[in-house]
């Protein structure tokens, strides 16, 4: 049986998350022995959309494809490069006509994987139906690859659940983003679908997801429209690891990461991701699966703020 990898990247958000995702990929995909990698970038700019250079800056990072969801309109110059770069997906379920596509078929070392993104409705804009949507490429895409990875960006914890039952053994991974907080109910179905609810975000953590605290905070006290900027403060790139069959596109399993970056150290933020490798070493010998627990493990302590970044607000 031969294993294939896919890192997943959480919603990159600002400056800060553009910078951890610069310096923390090839790190961590090292560390996993990662085959692919998919980042959603729908807030990379300012946290709000992307513009063409940070999408050809980001695949230079050594992410293979960018994923995204309501925030991709948010820069107007995105409209033609979207039409033009295959490898940044848009919801594929707004309607015909719109720029750009929400399905890719990547070949990795003789390897076919299809990535599909989809958006949900519900507390959000009322596009075609991602369940039908999905039904109808899926028909299409299980002829040209094993292997499907779903980014599905929706708001609601119940939409995602009711996608993961119908695309239940139909997909290798079906991955929730943008609510950027990451959830603990990651799972592999026994007809084999990897599934997680949301996988959080990379970005400053103290923060409104992803954005400065006074003026969210603002919004909610006074009702009032107020100004976003995204924060800066603790900082991490989150996400899973998703390990799937490569034979029948099953996955095997999925485990949440999370690490800290200080743009300060940057290199010792790289060293950390290894350093951790070390003192696991025991764990992961006596761990036939290499990861559950110690993924969690891994997750608590990089959650843990530091005081200074407690005192940072
Ligand atoms: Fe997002
Ligand atoms: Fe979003």
């Amino acid at each position: 049986m031969s294993v294939f990898t896919i890192l997943f990247i959480a919603d990159i958000c600002g400056k800060a998350g553009r910078q951890a995702t610069a310096h923390l990929t090839i790190p961590i995909k090292e560390k996993f022995g990662a085959d692919y990698v998919i980042a959603n970038v729908e807030n990379s700019a300012g946290g709000f959309g992307i513009t063409p250079e940070m999408s050809q800056k980001i695949f230079t990072y050594g992410v293979d494809l960018q994923t995204s969801g309501n925030h991709i309109w948010d820069r107007v110059d995105i409209l033609e490069y979207i039409a033009q770069e295959p490898r940044l997906l848009r919801p594929d379920n707004y309607p015909h006509g719109v720029p750009g596509s929400g399905v890719f078929v990547d070949h990795v070392n003789g390897v076919k994987i299809g990535v599909l993104n989809l958006m949900g409705r519900t507390y959000m804009a009322n596009i075609d139906c991602p369940f039908k949507k999905a039904s109808r490429q899926l028909t299409a895409m299980s002829e040209q690859a094993k292997i499907i990875f779903v980014d599905f960006h929706a708001e609601a914890t119940s939409e995602k659940q009711a996608m993961m039952y119908h695309l239940n053994g139909k997909v290798s991974a079906l991955v929730g983003t943008h609510t950027h907080v990451p959830t603990a109910d990651e799972k592999v179905t026994s007809k084999g679908t990897a599934y997680i609810s949301d996988a959080g975000m990379t970005g400053p953590y103290d923060s409104v997801i992803g954005m400065e605290v006074g003026p969210s905070l603002g919004r909610f006290v006074t009702g009032m429209p107020k100004r976003f900027t995204t924060a800066k403060d603790d900082v991490k790139i989150t996400g899973v690891i998703v390990r799937v069959e490569t034979e029948t596109g099953r996955a095997i399993s999925i485990e949440r990461y999370q690490y800290s970056f200080d743009i300060e150290d940057a290199e010792a933020s790289r060293d950390a991701i290894f350093k951790r490798d070390k003192t696991e070493t025991q764990d992961l010998e006596d761990d036939p699966k290499n990861g559950g627990d110690n993924g969690n493990d891994k997750t608590e302590e990089a959650t843990h703020p530091t005081p200074e970044q407690e005192d940072g607000v």
